[in-house]
This record gives C-alpha cells, structure tokens and sequence, in this order.
C-alpha cells in the first residue's frame, strides 16, 4: 500500500454516503489531489448526479461491490443506524488491505458492528468522527473547508494496523483537521455530554414549547436568549434519531445526571435559595469563560508550537507618568481563602483576575462557595464558615499557582471529605512534601506522587493536633498552610521561621477576627475559632511594581510614580537592595489599607553600583531575584547574590535560566548552588527563553531598555498568571514590547 499522502496518489477513495459530511471529505480531498479517483455511492439518484456535477467526486457508482472492490480507502459517511448493515455487505466483498473508515458521530455501536462482520479482519477499520456538523446537510452543501481546525477523534483499538490508522490520520490532517485519539467509551461520554445532550434540550425545549396553546404569543417574544439556546433545534431530525439510540448508554448517564441537577435547580427557585441559584450560575458563567483558557493551558503542555507565545522588548524608552499596577497576589489568594471560611459576605477591592488567583477562586467555588465576580477587581464572597466546605466533583485543578496547592493542603488536610490536587506541567515538578511532611505530623492524611511532587491525595476525615514545627526553610507557603490546618487543630499550632516571610496570612486572620500570637519568627494561634467576614482592598502587587521599580531606575531620564503599591515590610527587600545599588527610590503618601501598609512609590534613573547583597533581605525580595539581576547587569561592577537555593524551586530553576537569558544576551552570569555572581556590563539583543515563568519573562523584557538590539523572549503565555496586562502598562509608562503576531 502506499504509505506517503503527499508524494504519489493513491489509487481510489470511495466515499460511501454523500451527505455534507461524506461530500465535504470526497471533495476536500479530491481537491488535493491525493487519490488518482474518488468515486462516491449513495442510494439517492439526484445526490449522485449532483455530486459529479459539483466536482465533489470523479464518478459514482450504484454498485458497493463494484465501487468498493480494489479500492485504496474506503469512508462510510452513511446515517449511523445503516452502518450495520453497510459493515455486513462490505464484509461479504473482496476488499483485499482496503482500509476502512467511518465518520459516525457515536463509535460504540460502530465498532461492534465492525467486529460482528469483520471478526479478525477489523483490524484495518479506523474509527472516526469529524466534529463539524452544521444545520445544513445534503451534498450541494459539501465544502472542501468544512474540516479546517475542526477536531476530528479517531477512536482505535489497540489491534487497529498502525498503517491503517496512519494513514486516515494523515487525510484528515490534509483537510487541515486537528486529530485526537481516543478510547471508543471516553468518545462516546464525552460526545453525549457535549454535544447530545445540549441537542435533546433544544429539540425538547423547543417542543415542548410549541404544543402550549399561547405558543404563537410566546414564538413572537421569542429572543436572542432562546434563538441562540435552541438554534441546534434546526438539525436533521432523523441523523438525530439515529445518534440517540446509537449511544443510548452514555447519554443515559448523561440525562440522569442532568435531571438530578435540574431537580436541584427546581428546588432552589421552589424554596426561593437565591445562594443556591446564585452558585450554580456564577459557577458557570465562570466555567464557560475559563474552559477555553484551561483548554488552551493544558493544550500548552502538550504542544511547542501553541505554548510560544513571544515578547519581542525593542530597545531604549523612558519611563514617565502614573501607574497601578494589578493587585497583590499573595493577598488576593488569601482573601477567596479566608472569605470562603468566613461567617458572613465579604468584600474584596482590588483582586488579581490574573490565572493563579482565579484557579483558587474556581477551587473555592468547586467546593461549593458562592462568589460574585470578579468584576474590575471586585467580588462578593458568601462565607460559609470554617466547616460548610463541600466535596468538590472532581480533582481541583490549580494551573500554574503553588501558592494555591500548598495553601490548600494545610486547609484541605482538616476538610470531612477527600481531594486530590493537580496542576500544571510547571506546576507539576514543584516540591510538595514541604508541606505534606509537617501537616502529617499533625494527624494529616496526605501523600504526594513520585518524587514528593503533585498530585497531591488528601483524605478527609482526620482529626488534626497542633503541633510546633521549625521550618528548615523561610517558607510562607508552608508558614500559612500550617496555620491553616491550625484552625481546625485541636490546641495550639505554631511555627519558627529561619528568616521573616511575608505574614499576610496571620495579618488577615487578624482582619477577619482571628487572634494569632506573633512572636520574633514564631507564629501561633489556636483552632476551634471562627473568622467573621470583613471588608478587604487589595492593594497592587509590590512584585509586579518590581519590574518598573528596576525599570525606571534603568532607563535614562525616568522618572515614574507607582501607586497604591503593598510595602509591607515583609515584602520590600526588592526597594532595599535596589537603594543599596544606588537607586533613587521614595516612598510618598504611606498609609494603612485592610491591615496591610500601602505607599505611592517615587522612582527616578540612577546609576546603579554592583553590591554584596545581605542575606537577611534574601526571602523579603525571594520573587523579585529574576529583575534585579537585570538591574544588576546594568548596575557597575559585580553584583552577589548567596542564600538563596530557593530560587531553584519556583515556577522555574530561576538562576540558571536567569544565568543562561544572560548569557545569552552577552552579559557575565556565573551561576553557584545557593545564588549567581553578575559583572554588569552592555546588553546585547537577542532570543532568551522564560521557560513558562512568568517573572523571567518580564524580566527580560525590562532588560531591552538598555539593550542595544531588540530582546525577544519565548514562552511568555505564563504573564498571565500574574500580571495581565503587563504589556498595556508597560507601554503606557514607555517601554516598547509587544507580543508577536502569532505565525
Ligand atoms: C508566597 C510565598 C513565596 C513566594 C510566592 C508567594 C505566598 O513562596 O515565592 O510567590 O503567597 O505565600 P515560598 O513560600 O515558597 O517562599
């Protein structure tokens, strides 16, 4: 058989059924040129006549047998329920190693109507099914284009020929479809979910509708709600009839799990439970908007090309003017958190609608939680108090963030009810036995993968004691994870800290009523408390200000105002260092907002001096290492950096991809185990790679500022997590970077 598509032609393509479908796919591939005949058959005379006609095959043929014998691939686009008896027909031919396909939308029943017939022999049927249906049907509608960036599933058996799978692989990719494999039952749930059920509740909708006497009075107010919600109503009834009884199974689980919902539903607006009503459609308005970004993430872990979004930071700029940059992420996941907990409505302002806040807010709502918004930062977060958590449906899948992951499991080790905890492929290399060791030791039940890496098992039910744990690393991830299965601790939890952390959670216990004893490094509190709900504003994030701090401090002339920024003094290690460099840097306007101190942040171009940079700041600038190497290639002489392993462990190894993003831009980067020796010197343009963390990626698009070319920085998709709309701000304060047009 001839194996490759786009050298010489095959010899025939028979296409057996010439409605849009089977038209669509005789033409497409007709028109590529890749069989040196295609022959169509169908019952219909007027279908046959026109498919000659309109180019969509060579000839037709009203024989199967005298179509199908000697022929190369033969595709069965016939109405599902005739597959069966097209399969037993074809069995009866001599079909030599013909290959044998179908696009059915339901492959239970056609496989096992393809090993009925077939037996052994059904190891040259490749299963299929293009998903790109359209209400129009019939061969005049055939479109060559049809298939272009449509899924198509191919749904092998583990004996199917691998060349006969290659080869219907390798047609449907020439009619520029994007082809999935798939287990024939996953197929079939999946389809019954997505695509059957919506289409019974159309056609029944619609229906049901229509028989009530005033249905012309309710036709007539008919909207935009109901045309968009019962558009699918508009398809061929009797394909339809055929699909449901040939995956009745699957969309029988499908209908009972929905009725139940519905039922739900019922309730609620019977006993007027506005919260309820309020969950179930927040929840999914939020699902729809963030399926395709969640689609699209995990699409990146699996292909190159889709993850390479790229920066390109042009040279030079001034930075003048007023920003905010977005709010605090650290805060904002704690405010979901403990507002979730809470007794009561809390208010956030200023939340980060970045895509690591966000996974812990779908978490929250996965568990049951009701929270408005977010709207312009805003959210309205109905607490359901430290023990109205519910059992999520499904693993909660957490993206990028390790903030949620590690916090989570302190909260979720003390929950009634079992989790599991995955994330993203960074995500998914990042050390959990950090926190999975010390919350076992308080009665946990909690068990990492391989390596003490996600996903992380939780099992519920466990009744967890306080504890004292000394961190053997400055961690607030594993600080607050503790407290957080503190408040459900009998007695006392407390931890030592090696160094000072950021204490936005102990802070706002505090806000929400909690008491938590703060000693010099050691944090307490005892559980069995309840957290009242409060008022929170978030203010912007000091770890995104960073990349203006250094900026501005760069780029000759500058001189910019950074407003409303968290100077916590457990956070501002970066405006430490960067003063010790010889940075202008002032602090106007300091004020208290939500518990936390908040400043207006003065910044103008300095020369900056290369220094030893004292440990004790290390973990109160521990995000903002990736920037300030960057100000210290364009600070004079040497700058070091020691203490500071940690930064092994984040989103990425951030001192050797730093060092090799350095290096690569012609500057000295020498990096050692716990830090990196950096001779400032002239930046040169060049391609440096972020490796899918977000900090590195604007990192180096700061660097461009003094570079004396353009910089452009792969994999940059991860910004998102933390910094939205990095590029809209950046250009407004004067930097010149702009996100490639994708090829
Ligand atoms: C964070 C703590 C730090 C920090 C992270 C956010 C937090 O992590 O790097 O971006 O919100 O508690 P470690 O606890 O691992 O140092």
């Amino acid at each position: 058989m001839t194996e490759v598509v786009n050298s010489q032609p095959l010899e025939r393509l028979v296409v057996v059924g010439l409605g849009l479908i089977g038209g669509s796919f005789a033409k497409g591939i007709r028109e590529k040129g890749l069989f040196r005949e295609v022959v169509g058959v169908d019952l219909d005379a007027e279908s046959r006549r026109q498919a000659v006609v309109l180019g969509v095959v060579d000839r037709c043929e009203t024989d199967l047998r005298a179509a199908c014998e000697g022929a190369t691939v033969i595709q069965l686009a016939v109405p599902i329920l005739a597959m069966e008896k097209v399969l037993a027909q074809l069995a009866s031919f001599s079909l030599g190693d013909a290959v044998l396909t179908d696009v059915g939308s339901a492959k239970g029943n056609v496989v096992r109507a393809a090993r009925a017939a077939f037996g052994l022999g059904a190891v040259r049927f490749v299963p299929g099914h293009p998903i790109a249906g359209s209400e129009q049907s019939g061969v005049e509608a055939s479109n060559a284009k049809l298939f272009r960036r449509h899924k198509v599933i191919l749904t092998p058996s583990p004996d199917t020929d691998s060349q006969a799978l290659e080869l219907v692989d390798r047609l449907w990719r020439a009619l520029g479809a994007d082809v999935e494999h798939m287990q024939v039952e996953h197929h079939d749930q999946v389809l019954a979910a997505t695509s059957h059920l919506p289409h019974l509740l159309a056609f029944g909708l619609v229906d049901s509708l229509a028989k009530r006497s005033e249905n012309l009075e309710i036709f007539r107010y008919a909207a935009g709600g109901f045309r968009d919600f019962t558009r699918i109503a508009g398809s061929d009834p009797v394909m339809w009839h055929d699909i449901f009884l040939a995956n009745r199974e699957a969309v029988l689980r499908t209908l009972d799990a929905f009725r139940d919902d519905l039922d739900a539903l019922r309730d609620a607006i019977d006993g007027s439970d506005g919260r309820q009503l309020l969950g179930v459609f927040t929840r999914a308005r939020m699902a729809r908007e963030h399926f395709g970004k969640i689609l699209a993430r995990r699409a990146y872990v699996e292909s190159v090309q889709a993850r390479d979004r790229v920066f390109e930071a042009r040279p030079g700029g001034v930075l003048s003017g007023s920003i905010r940059v977005p709010g605090d992420k650290s805060i904002s996941h704690r405010s979901i958190m403990l507002g979730s907990l809470a007794e009561g409505t809390t208010e956030v302002e200023g939340f980060l609608e970045g895509e690591d806040a966000l996974a812990t807010l779908q978490a929250f709502r996965d568990m049951g939680v009701v929270i408005e918004g977010p709207h312009h930062g805003r959210l309205t977060i109905h607490g359901v108090g430290l023990h109205g958590l519910k059992a999520p449906p499904g693993p909660l899948y957490l993206g990028n963030s390790g903030t949620s992951m590690r916090l989570l499991s302190g909260l979720l080790a003390a929950q009634p009810f079992d989790t599991t905890l995955i994330g993203d492929a960074s995500l998914s290399k990042r050390p959990m036995e950090r926190v999975a060791r010390p919350l076992r030791a308080m009665g946990a039940s909690i068990e990492t993968s391989a390596g003490g890496l996600p996903p992380i098992s939780i099992k519920g039910g466990q009744r967890l004691r306080g504890n004292h744990y000394d961190m053997p690393m400055a961690s607030a991830q594993v600080k607050s994870s503790l407290l957080l299965a503190g408040l459900y601790a009998s007695g006392e939890t407390s931890v030592s800290e090696p160094a000072s952390t950021r204490d936005h959670t102990e802070r706002m216990l505090q806000g929400f009523g909690y008491p938590v004893a703060l000693g010099d490094k050691r944090t307490a509190l005892v559980g069995g408390g309840k957290l009242n709900a409060t008022h929170i504003e978030v203010p912007a994030d000091i770890s995104s200000a960073a990349f203006f701090l250094v900026a501005a401090s760069i780029a000759e002339g500058s001189d910019l105002l950074l407003q409303h920024v968290g100077v916590n003094p457990t956070r501002t290690g970066v405006i430490d260092i960067l003063s010790l460099m010889g940075a202008d840097i002032a602090l106007e306007n300091p004020r208290h907002a939500g518990g936390e101190p908040v400043a207006d942040i003065r910044v103008r171009a300095a020369q900056l001096q290369g220094i030893d940079i004292p440990l004790e700041l290390v973990p109160l600038a521990i995000d903002e290492f990736p920037v300030l190497f960057i100000a210290a290639a364009c600070a004079k002489g040497r700058t070091v950096l020691h203490g500071a392993e940690e930064l092994r462990l984040k989103e990425s190894d951030r001192i050797q991809v730093m060092a090799d993003g350095l290096a690569a831009l012609g500057i000295q980067a020498e990096p050692t185990h716990d830090g990196i020796i950096i001779e400032g010197g002239e930046i040169g343009g060049g391609e440096v790679w972020s490796h899918g963390d977000h900090r590195i990626a604007m990192a180096f698009s700061v660097a461009a500022l003094r570079a004396s070319a353009t910089i452009r920085v792969h994999d940059c998709a991860s910004v998102a997590t933390s910094f939205p709309n990095f590029i809209d701000l950046a250009a407004q304060a004067g930097m010149q970077v702009v996100q490639e047009a994708k090829s």
